[in-house]
Parts: structure tokens; C-alpha cells; sequence
């Protein structure tokens, strides 16, 4: 009875103009139970998937701007050009020391004879180029040893034209010491998209150098041989609720000799042994034959990142299985313990007082405080009996020595289908902490699934939405565009996760970063190039969840139903305990304006305005792009609320998503 009382009210006197029939129409109602909230919605639900794939650290956010630094791509001088060598002025070779130094066996030996400007050179061309800033700082620096004698080395960067837009000069000392590291910092004159730097020698002598590395000054936090700022900033914008590192597949590896070992990537970066990166061979239609990984960026940095940005570090570890698209190689149950043992030493690298082994390590390379490390992936996108079978023994030794480690556990590679089912209830009779589920799937599926988590049970494992991206063609689609119709179905599709956050405790967006000139896998969150970087409409989705999460699920319902797609409208609401807000997000996948009547049951007093942030578009194919990467962005506005009736109208934009803010006061 009282129900239908506030009905009629608020239907009287938040009556609407129907855009289209231009009569007056009693607008729907969107009740909002502000006073029961029905679920803790965790800090960690929007996170941030980050994975070495599309030159996303090495080329990417590992701010290095010297491709195969240390000779040891599969062809030594792979993204250099050697001149001037084998003539009169000297020579430029490559040697090996494999016996001595396993890590960084390449080197390359430089034979001078009165060499000058025009003669004995090394140029690299960067990764797809070298971004220069005009007016900034470039540090070089490089590991040398002289052998005799004394040549120079001119450093200068140069543009496209080959013209120099900055140079400095160092001279390899000899000392004792043998091998050392020197460097020399210079600014540009000129700003260029396509840079090189250029190492030419002048003089008598012969000198061996190795690490040919080179920074900008404008690294995250200005931290030396850093991360590029720019990206991390759109990483920092999201303040996500955690970072999943270092993927993806590049966990698993092609074959168990390529998978990722976080041990082999940390301390002094010529001490980390390169690898093949996965995504160099594994598209033949998308071939990046110059793609490995240095670990320039290791586990540390990681954890860095984690802290800088206040979210949870989420490593995921290899669980003894290769990549099952590739060799899919197992190792043996009786020989799983060193895997074992890397998850259970990474616990006490990231959580251990000094006094412990891994937690002396971490202070000895500058950060003795702990990381709080929280969670943990076991195997990426593992499937089958053999995956759990190994998980059960990881599971088994992590929670014995840390119990209240909570474990990702994979569901595979797909959100449905006997490889998914099977996975999924074994998971949950293992009680597993967080069922990791993938999808890559076309926006219909995002519609068709909003409500895919109403019917998940409210006990036992929860999910982690660990991967997923509407693809506009078809996954591994070199067409897929990270367009408007895509990020809105995402939007859409992200109400249900919001609305269930009882059942879902963390969800990211994959693919993160992808480099214009070397990518390989497409959509992607935030694309850059090698000065430039935009978010995609994407990325603003993903962003506007984040930045609007709220701490309470709160109960919104369209007669008596949750808002799941009728009318082409998908909604959800939250709490915000922290600034007692009411926070409702709403997605029109329709292609006309349609006003709902948002009625907010169960608080006393209103501030007399919200806020309302808008993404929207007309066209379903717009995208963002370096000329015009705000093309989908959110648009702010004020919003009338009316305290009397404790309502708002809102009127939803054809092929829009709204996020709107109201206070609630005491
Ligand atoms: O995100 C790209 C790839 O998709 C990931 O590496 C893998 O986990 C998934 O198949």
C-alpha cells in the first residue's frame, strides 16, 4: 500500500516529456534500496591486467629506449647498424663469454684506429623508434671496459632526417675494475616520433661495451632506468584495486624453458637473462621477430608499481604446465616442487620481516618494508586434470604455511563449455579462493550476460573476472576495434558484476597496453606509441566503474526486477560509506533517450544536486585515436535532485553510459 502511495507521488510529480511522442508519460521508476545495503562490493574489484604482450614493458612501460641493449636478441646486432666497421678506422664485433657469464653472455668488442666523426658507428633504431622530448634529459649509460688505449664514444640522438637533435661524449675509463658502468646525460635541441641514437668513435683504441642503454629524464616518480610516466599516469587515473602481473600467457611460456620466473628478475639488470618473448613467434599473421623480454621490469618493480598506486599486488605464477595452446609440456608431479617453492618463496620475498631469506633479499635491493602481498594466481589459463592435480599441491603447501593467502585458481580459457564445467566444479569442491573465468567474446555476449552472476551461489569460491574484452570481430581478429559498441556493451555487462560483488571480488579489462607499431593481439585498453598515449572508450568505462565503486552493493530494481537489459537499459547501484553517496551507473544500449525515475527509498535528506558523468555516443564504430583521443570521454554535469520526493529524473542519452553521484546527508 505504502509502496504504491510513493509510486503515484513520484510518478505525479516527476512526470517526463516522451522525446518521441511528445505527450506527457509517467517515466518508470528505478527504486533504489539506500537503507539495506545487500553486499560489501571489495576495494579490489576493478583492477588492471598487465601482461609483457604488444611491447607492453619491454618498448612499453619499461621507459628503456635501446632495443637489444645487450646483444642478446637470437641475432646479436638485431636493431643495430654497424658502420664504418672492417675498414681502415677499425672494427665493431660481437663476442661471447658463455663459460663466464650465463646471464649476459654478449658483448661487442670495439677496435678503433684513429677513428673520427663520419667512421666507426652503432646506430639502434629503438623499439619501432625512439620518442624524443625536445628540451629534455637523456641519460646514457653503458658497461665498459677498456683494453687499450683511448677511444671516445660521441653519443647523439638523432631524428628521422639523421640529423643531431642532441649528443654527449663519454670516454670508457681504464681502471682496474675491469668492467663498470659510466654514463653521460644530455638534453635534446628537437623533439622526434622516430628517433635514433647513434654511438660513433673517435680515436685509437680498443674497448668492449655491453648494456647500451639509454633513458629520459621524465620516468614515473623520476626514478633512474624506470617506467614511462605517461602510461603509468592512465594506470594511476583508474586508482584500480589491484594489478595482475606478469599475465597472461607469458606465465606459462611457449615451453616451460620460456616461462616466467620471477627469481631470474630482480637485482642488477645485466644479471637478468633475456628471453624470447611468446608474443614474438606466436600470430604468424602479427610476427614481432625483434620481441623479448629483459626483465628490465622484474618483480620488484612490479610490487613498486603496486604500492606507487595504492593497489593490490596479484602476481600469477607458472603451476608446472606450459602454455596448452603451445607444447602444453608438463612437469612431472615428482619434480613440481621447485614451482612449489618459487610460490612459497615469492610469499615471503613480498611479505617477510629482514630477518627472513626473501625478505632479506627484497631489503637488500632497497625496500625492506613488506608489500602485504594478499593474493596469488596459480597457472594462467591451465586447464584439465593435470592442472588440478598440480594446483591441489600448491594449495595444499601455501595454505599449510599461509592461510590466509588467497589463491586464483584458473577456470581455462572459456566462460562456458566441458573444459569450464568440469574446471569450475572441481575449483569449488577444492574450495578454491577465486575461480579466475575468461571471455573474449562479441558484444551480444556482454548483453546476453549481464545477469550471468544473479544465479552464481552467494557461498563458497568467489570469481575473479580475470580477462575479458568485447571483440568486434572475433577474438585473435587482427580486425577487433576497441570501439563505442564494444565499451558500452562492457558497461552494460558490468552492472551484473557490480550488482553481484557478493560473488565477484575482482574483474580487469585484457588486454591493458598496446603499442601502435607493435602490436599483436587487439582490443586493447590504452594504446601508446612511442611519445603519445590515449584511452580508449574502453579505458573509460573501466575507469568511471574504478573511480566510482562505492563500498556497498545496494539493492536497484524496475518492478520488482533488476534492470538487466529491458528497454536496452542495464543499471546498477552502490554505496559509498566514505562519502555517503549513493553511486548509480546505467548503460542505454538503445538508440533513443529514455527516462527513468530514480527513486532513492530509505535515506532521510538529499543534497539538492548530484553529479552526473556521461560517456556517450551517437555512432556505435567511434573510437579514440593519438588525433582525436578524447573522442569518447566522459563529460561532466550537474544534476537537479528533488529533496522532497527524494528523486531524481534522469534522462538517458541514446547509446550512453551514466554515472551519477548524490549525497546523502544526515
Ligand atoms: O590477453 C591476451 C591473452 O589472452 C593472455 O595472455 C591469455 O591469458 C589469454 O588467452
Amino acid at each position: 500500500m505504502l509502496q504504491k502511495k510513493i509510486f503515484s507521488i513520484a510518478a505525479s510529480l516527476l512526470v517526463t516529456i516522451n522525446p518521441f511522442l511528445g505527450q506527457a508519460q509517467p517515466a518508470p521508476i528505478l527504486r533504489v534500496n539506500v537503507a539495506q545495503p545487500i553486499a560489501d562490493i571489495q576495494p579490489t574489484m576493478w583492477g588492471v591486467f598487465f601482461e609483457d604482450i604488444n611491447f607492453g614493458a619491454d618498448g612499453g612501460i619499461y621507459a628503456e629506449m635501446v632495443k637489444n641493449r645487450s646483444f642478446e636478441f637470437f641475432k646479436p646486432l638485431m636493431g643495430w647498424k654497424v658502420e664504418g666497421s672492417k675498414r681502415t678506422e677499425g672494427d665493431i664485433l660481437v663476442q661471447n663469454r658463455q663459460d663466464k657469464q650465463t646471464s649476459n653472455p654478449r658483448y661487442v668488442r670495439i677496435t678503433a684506429n684513429n677513428a673520427s666523426q663520419g667512421g666507426l658507428s652503432l646506430t639502434n633504431e629503438g623499439f619501432r623508434g625512439m620518442g624524443i622530448k625536445s628540451g629534455l634529459r637523456y641519460d646514457f649509460s653503458v658497461l665498459c671496459r677498456v683494453q687499450s688505449g683511448n677511444a671516445k664514444l660521441h653519443v647523439d640522438l638523432l631524428n628521422a632526417k639523421d640529423e643531431v637533435i642532441g649528443s654527449g661524449i663519454l670516454t670508457p675509463e681504464q681502471t682496474d675494475k675491469g668492467w663498470h658502468k659510466q654514463q653521460v646525460s644530455f638534453k635534446s635541441t628537437a623533439g622526434e616520433q622516430k628517433g635514433k641514437l647513434r654511438v660513433w668513435f673517435e680515436g685509437t683504441g680498443v674497448v668492449d661495451l655491453d648494456m647500451i642503454s639509454l633513458f629520459p629524464e621524465d620516468t614515473w616518480k623520476g626514478r633512474p632506468g624506470g617506467m614511462r610516466a605517461d602510461m603509468i599516469q592512465m594506470l594511476a587515473d583508474m586508482k584500480p584495486g589491484f594489478v595482475r602481473f606478469p599475465g597472461g600467457c607469458i606465465v606459462e611460456g611457449y615451453d616451460l624453458d620460456q616461462r616466467y620466473q620471477w627469481k631470474k628478475t630482480l637485482g642488477p639488470a645485466e644479471d637478468r637473462q633475456l628471453i624470447i618473448n611468446r608474443w614474438n613467434f606466436e600470430f604468424g599473421h602479427r610476427p614481432a621477430p625483434d620481441y623479448f623480454q629483459t626483465f628490465g621490469l622484474g618483480f620488484l618493480e612490479y610490487f613498486q608499481l603496486c604500492e606507487d598506486i595504492g593497489a593490490e599486488p596479484l602476481p600469477i605464477l607458472n603451476c608446472g604446465m606450459a602454455c596448452q595452446f603451445n607444447t602444453a609440456e608438463l612437469v612431472p608431479m615428482d619434480q613440481l616442487d621447485p614451482y612449489v617453492q618459487d610460490a612459497v618463496d615469492l610469499i615471503e620475498f613480498a611479505n617477510g620481516d629482514v630477518s627472513t631469506k626473501w625478505g632479506k633479499v627484497r631489503a637488500d635491493l632497497g625496500h625492506p618494508k613488506p608489500f602485504n602481498l594478499k593474493f596469488l594466481g596459480v597457472g594462467n589459463e591451465n586447464w584439465g586434470p593435470q592442472y588440478i592435480e598440480r594446483l591441489a599441491v600448491f594449495q595444499k603447501v601455501i595454505k599449510d604455511k599461509y592461510p590466509a593467502m588467497r589463491l586464483v585458481c584458473s577456470s581455462g580459457t572459456d566462460p562456458n563449455g566441458e573444459r569450464f564445467d568440469f574446471l569450475n566444479g572441481k575449483l569449488r569442491d577444492m574450495k578454491a579462493d577465486l575461480i579466475d573465468e575468461h571471455y573474449y567474446r562479441r558484444p551480444e555476449w556482454f548483453l546476453q550476460n549481464a545477469s550471468r552472476y544473479d544465479s552464481y551461489p552467494r557461498k563458497g569460491s568467489k570469481v575473479f573476472a580475470g580477462e575479458w574484452a568485447a571483440q568486434s570481430d572475433k577474438t585473435v581478429s587482427v580486425d577487433n576495434k576497441n570501439n563505442w559498441q564494444c565499451a558500452l556493451s562492457e558497461a552494460a555487462f558490468m552492472t551484473g558484476l557490480e550488482r553481484n560483488a557478493a560473488v565477484v571480488n575482482m574483474a580487469s579489462y585484457a588486454p591493458l597496453f598496446a603499442h601502435a607499431d607493435g602490436w599483436q593481439w587487439t582490443p586493447d585498453l590504452i594504446w601508446v606509441d612511442n611519445l603519445r598515449v590515449y584511452g580508449t572508450p574502453n579505458y573509460y568505462v573501466q575507469k568511471l566503474y574504478s573511480i566510482n565503486k562505492g563500498t556497498n552493493v545496494l539493492n536497484l530494481t524496475q518492478e520488482n526486477s533488476p534492470l538487466a537489459g529491458q528497454d536496452s537499459l542495464y543499471a546498477s547501484a552502490a554505496w559509498d560509506k566514505a562519502t555517503n553517496e549513493v553511486i548509480l551507473k546505467v548503460a542505454n544500449v538503445s538508440n533513443k533517450a529514455q527516462v527513468r525515475i530514480i527513486q532513492l527509498d530509505g535515506v532521510k535528506k538529499l543534497a539538492a544536486n548530484g553529479k552526473l558523468t556521461l560517456l556517450k555516443n551517437n555512432v556505435l564504430d567511434a573510437v579514440n585515436s593519438f588525433e582525436n583521443a578524447t573522442n569518447v570521454s566522459p563529460v561532466e554535469q550537474q544534476i537537479a535532485v528533488d529533496v522532497k520526493k527524494k528523486a531524481l529524473s534522469l534522462t538517458l542519452a541514446p547509446r550512453s553510459f551514466s554515472v551519477v553521484r548524490v549525497k546523502v546527508l544526515p
